[in-house]
């Protein structure tokens, strides 16, 4: 089972790399962030007020929420402003991790990206990549949805929580995606399959 783990901030361009890589190699993408956004949008209509629910409740609401990743809901700025309070909870993340593992199981492999990804949920992932760009580009690429205020403001959030901060997994291949095709970027992860499967001998 081949799984490829690509994670960082805002707007580095995770889900369009990952949805790239998966139509080159074949695979399913799963879009980890479109599970958050999807728990947000579930609470934000059933009335709830995030930062006040019991966890419990919002580990339920994480567990009933159904997940389109094309759901253009998901991207409301209503959401925006909520999935990274959402993200911090413990017991939705248990919830969401679990989802994410069943899902890969059920698919055979894939590529998955978020922000825990290659530390949490798939530590031995086969190729772990951590895309970061320019906080100028990361903000232009959002600024139809998001002021920069708000990208910096769910970075900080999403970097410094208690439970599965982002940073750079162990093993991870940094790429700086600021000035660089989405194929070149393709290039590159692809590349880095190539040389574990030498490494390793196998597959
Ligand atoms: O806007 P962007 O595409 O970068 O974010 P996203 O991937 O849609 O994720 C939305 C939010 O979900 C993030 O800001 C995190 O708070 C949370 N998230 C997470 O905590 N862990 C993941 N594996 C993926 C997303």
């Amino acid at each position: 089972m081949l799984v490829i783990a690509i994670d960082g901030p805002v707007g580095s361009g995770k889900s369009t790399v990952a949805e790239a890589v998966a139509a080159r190699l074949e695979l399913e993408h799963l879009d980890s962030g479109a599970m958050y956004r999807a728990v947000a949008l579930a609470a934000l209509r059933r009335g709830l007020d995030v930062e006040q629910a019991p966890p419990s409740q919002m580990a339920e609401v994480a567990g009933d929420a159904i997940v389109d990743q094309d759901d253009p809901d998901l991207r409301m700025p209503a959401v925006g402003q909520v999935v990274s309070i959402v993200a911090a909870v413990p017991a939705v993340r248990a919830v969401l991790v679990q989802r994410q593992r069943d899902w890969i199981a059920a698919h055979g492999g894939g590529v998955v990206d978020g922000r825990d990804i290659g530390t949490v949920v798939f530590p031995d992932a086969d190729v772990k990549v951590y895309l970061t760009a320019s906080e100028d580009e990361r903000a232009r690429r959002r600024e139809r949805d998001e002021t920069a205020a708000d990208v910096a403001r769910r970075d900080r959030l999403d970097s410094t929580r208690a439970v599965s901060p982002l940073v750079v997994a162990e093993g991870a291949v940094v790429i700086d995606t600021t000035s660089r095709t989405v194929d070149d970027i393709v290039d590159e992860i692809v590349g880095l399959l190539g040389s574990t499967e030498r490494q390793s001998g196998h597959r």
